[in-house]
């Protein structure tokens, strides 16, 4: 079995740099003697949670944030509300983690929505990233997912048509194919309406796009896929969906505890293996699966 791991696979520049800000807030609270708390999984990567929990950092919600600890936001960032309650506490020092790409959705969002634009959000209005988003919006503003282009189309043409001004976004991890169809159909809408102002950014993470791009090259070329990373990560489900779209051998992991006795057998039986893992995989966890996999070959 020759097993091949795809280019740009695993942590993302987001994700590295949230893990150096918390080792830095985890020895500066060992220094001070104070509490570290993650305000919600740093990142969707239960094993990685739980190591830093075994490191004392515990993850809370913001009703259970104690004075004078410090308070570490996650990567995809929080709300306006929560950050204003953050403030309220004494003495809490707080290591925002926030990726630098959702933080520019967020002053684009302030920015156009102050000018009168109700904004157009195509993502999962659930995930905390899409709700840090919608916070940070003064006006009227519409969510919609790839999955309810159909279901919610005629609500997508009413948003349109109220609203003389709409600028648009898309959450990190998107499809560019998703978004492109979604501007196509608004600015086919908003063309029809006399003086309508139809503006959208790119906001769609190049990481993100450079990982499904290689997995999506390597998944043609191999018998089997790996894709590595938390079941909750949205990511890597989308990693998952790009690869398994084009081979139909594709596996999801966290670990090599999770593949199946069928799914080993299929394994065994292909001469070459594709790995990639979501941007919230460390290195290690890379290894672990590269490893077994040898393991299941020899
Ligand atoms: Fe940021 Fe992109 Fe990673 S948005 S957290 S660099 S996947």
């Amino acid at each position: 079995m020759k097993i091949t791991v795809a280019d740009n696979s695993g942590v993302c520049f987001g994700v590295r740099r949230a893990f150096s800000l918390l080792e830095e807030a985890v020895e500066n609270a060992k220094k001070n003697g104070a509490k570290v708390f993650m305000l919600g999984p740093l990142i969707h990567n239960p094993r990685v949670i739980k190591q830093y929990e075994e490191k004392g950092v515990s993850v809370i919600d913001i009703g259970s944030i104690q004075e004078n600890s410090c308070v570490v936001i996650r990567s995809h960032g929080i709300t306006k509300e929560e950050r204003a309650k953050l403030d309220r506490f004494m003495g809490i020092t707080l290591v925002d983690t926030t990726c630098p790409y959702v933080q520019r959705i967020h002053q684009l969002v302030e920015k156009r929505s102050g000018e009168g634009f109700a904004v157009l959000i195509m993502g999962d209005r659930e995930h905390s990233e899409v709700k840090g988003i919608t916070s940070m919006i003064s006006g009227d503003f519409f969510v919609i997912h790839p999955t309810e282009f159909d279901s919610k189309n005629g609500e997508l043409c009413d948003f349109i048509k109220a609203h003389d001004k709409v600028f648009a976004v898309a959450q990190t991890t998107s499809r560019p194919a998703n978004y492109e169809y979604l501007l196509k159909k608004a600015r086919k809408i908003a063309a029809e309406l006399p003086g309508h102002r139809f503006l959208a950014a790119e906001t769609i993470c190049t990481a993100t796009l450079k990982r499904q791009d290689s997995a999506g090259e390597l998944a043609k070329k191999v018998g089997s896929m790996v894709v590595i990373g938390g079941k909750i990560s949205s990511n890597t489900s989308k990693l998952f969906q790009v690869v398994s779209e084009k081979n139909k051998n594709s596996f999801w992991v966290e670990s090599p505890g999770d593949f199946s006795a069928s799914d080993i057998e299929k394994l065994k039986n292909s001469e070459t293996v594709g790995i990639t893992a979501g941007a919230s995989t460390p290195d290690e966890q890379i290894e672990e699966i590269k490893s077994f996999l040898g393991s299941v070959n020899g």
